[in-house]
């Protein structure tokens, strides 16, 4: 008898994974709330025309960056993401008391331990809350939106806050033009919660080169980011291309499908280069490094809100998002925005 079922077992069908299928078991990881929070201070290229050998024309006609923020020295960048996370769970109809985890992205925190989620999750009441710190850079958004809706989906957490908060001004070589016009500061934050969704935050492409460290880095010693930009650039528009046509396959998608593209804004002209080689018209494609410059991992949030705010996206858009940095790292995914108002309990 035994044997019999033994060989029941062995004649089953080989089960082949089915990239375009999502896993529909159980609930889907979705994104209920958004906030961003930018320092007051404004540097204007006019600014910097001031104190380097660079023009306005330069640096509009090269990177389409117009103005970038800095926190003042005094302030710590913690306060600015707690700003934004809280802007964040106001806009989700969630208090900090009901977030299981903080996720907080950055490669510039206040102090080298301990990290900004744990001073994060104190200022915003979430004190239940486990809270950590991802380093990966311009894709550590991306990184830590997966690793949220893992632990969404996982049942491991209901709500997650996942924040990206830079202040790249504190290592920049602010007498280097060929960085430091490129470079500024900013925080912004999602709310992660499960849901009965159709698409939710759709499995991430992530991916990660640490033969190509040596073109982009900030030494500990040095405390400034070098970079042979004219390189990373053109890895920048190869990966995020890759990863965005993966990503799109793997979520079923095509480009017709995508209501807005969201790039990591690092400059214009790679993300203009990518939306075209993937295939994407100009109006579906989000730009907010004129206003921001680059901001690491805080340039997506900070993008997404400001294409909310000028009416880019709505409930149930479809987005495809796309970062590369340092590392080299990068990621990619198909996310649906908003798709429901309220999350499972
Ligand atoms: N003003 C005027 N001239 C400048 C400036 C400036 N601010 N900066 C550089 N130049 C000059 C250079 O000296 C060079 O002059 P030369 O031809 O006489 O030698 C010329 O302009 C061209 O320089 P490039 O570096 O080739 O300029 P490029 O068009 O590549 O633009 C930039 C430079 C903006 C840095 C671009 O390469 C870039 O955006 N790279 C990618 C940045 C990126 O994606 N980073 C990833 C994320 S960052 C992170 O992970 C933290």
């Amino acid at each position: 008898m035994a044997a019999t079922v033994e060989t029941k077992r062995f004649q089953r069908p080989a089960i082949t994974p089915q990239p375009t299928q999502r896993r529909r078991r159980g609930t889907t990881a979705g994104i209920f709330g958004i906030g961003a929070a930018l320092p007051d201070r404004v540097v204007t290229n006019a600014d910097l025309e001031q104190r380097l050998d660079t023009t306005d024309e330069w640096i509009v006609r090269r990177t389409g960056i117009r103005e970038r923020r800095h926190l003042a020295p005094d302030e710590p960048l913690a306060d600015l993401a707690a700003r934004a996370c809280l802007l964040a769970l106001d806009d989700a109809g969630r208090s900090g008391a009901e977030v299981d985890q903080v996720i907080v992205s950055t490669i510039t925190p206040d102090r080298v331990t301990p990290g900004l989620a744990p001073e994060v999750a104190r200022i915003i009441g979430a004190h239940r809350a486990s809270a950590v710190d991802v380093n990966a850079a311009c894709a550590g958004f991306l990184y830590a939106l997966d690793q949220a809706a893992a632990l969404i989906e996982s049942g491991r957490a209901s709500v997650v806050l996942v924040c990206g908060a830079e202040a790249l001004s504190r290592i920049t070589d602010h007498d280097d033009r060929s960085t430091a016009v490129i470079f500024g500061d900013g925080a912004g934050a999602v709310v992660v919660a499960g849901g009965d969704l159709e698409l939710g935050i759709g499995g991430f492409v992530l991916g990660a080169d640490g033969e190509q460290a040596d073109l982009l880095y900030a030494e500990r010693d040095e405390q400034v980011l070098r970079m042979e930009g004219r390189e990373v650039y053109r890895h920048a528009v190869r990966r995020m291309v890759g990863a965005s046509r993966e990503a799109l396959e793997r979520a079923g998608c095509t480009v017709d499908d995508i209501d807005l593209f969201v790039a990591h804004q690092a400059n214009a002209r790679i993300i203009d280069s990518a939306a075209a080689e993937l295939g994407l018209p100009r109006e579906k494609v989000a730009i907010n490094v004129d206003r921001t410059a680059n901001t690491s991992s805080a340039s997506i949030p900070l993008a997404l809100a400001r294409a909310e705010e000028d009416g880019m996206l709505f409930p149930g858009a479809t987005v495809a998002l796309a970062a590369f940095g340092a590392g080299f790292v990068w990621g990619a995914g198909v996310v649906s925005w908003k798709e429901r108002r309220q999350a499972c309990a």
